[in-house]
């Protein structure tokens, strides 16, 4: 993985600012620690127990893609000098936490449960969770478009097809809620609270 000779890049830009963009991933609204929180509070109110358990694996395995991106940042600046962190957006973040890693937003927000939507409707929530998905994927490519590491670039691209995987079962357990309702309640209302 990355050491200090093989720092991420940034094309056309010093190495350290785009650590403040992978830190939007780390503890932003669409990063993985969120996505975890979202689904490991939402599976509660799930009447389908199916769609709950997979919210459960879902949310598990946010948590290991936490890790593999926590151990991309440090990698990426265990290393630095304090001339390249005095010359980088990084400069406000290392005075709190030296080079360790802190869930914040890119805008330097720490992470918050605001991100995270549990509306305790099944059907409001995974629609919610397909969209998170497609934003998840967006962002990891624009990452991957601003990086020029190969040994960044290939964990990046394995989490993205991993979005796009959890994007189509998130759309099944849609389909497996909505099999469930009966033609009175076809997104009239919640089926995890009102019983008729
Ligand atoms: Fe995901």
């Amino acid at each position: 993985m990355a050491t200090r000779s093989h720092k991420l890049k940034e094309k056309g830009g010093p190495s350290t600012s785009l650590y403040y963009k992978h830190k939007r991933h780390f503890g932003g609204p669409d990063g993985e620690l969120a996505a975890s929180m979202r689904y490991l509070h939402q599976r509660f109110s799930m009447p389908n127990k199916k769609v709950s358990s997979l919210l459960t694996d879902i949310g598990t395995e946010e948590l290991a893609h936490l890790e593999i991106v926590g151990a991309i940042l440090y990698q990426l600046t265990r290393d630095l000098s304090p001339e390249e962190i005095l010359a980088s957006p990084y400069a406000n973040y290392f005075v709190d936490h030296t080079t360790g890693n802190y869930p914040v937003a890119a805008s330097g927000v720490p992470f918050d449960m605001k991100y995270v939507g549990v509306k305790g409707d099944p059907l409001t929530d995974l629609a919610e969770d397909q969209a998170a998905e497609q934003k998840a994927r967006t962002t990891y490519e624009n990452l991957i478009r601003l990086t020029d590491d190969p040994d960044v670039i290939d964990p990046l691209r394995y989490l993205r097809e991993r979005e796009i995987v959890h994007f189509q079962r998130f759309g099944d357990a849609m389909r497996i809620t909505q099999d469930d309702l009966d033609s009175k309640n076809f997104y009239a209302f919640n089926p995890a609270y009102d019983k008729k």
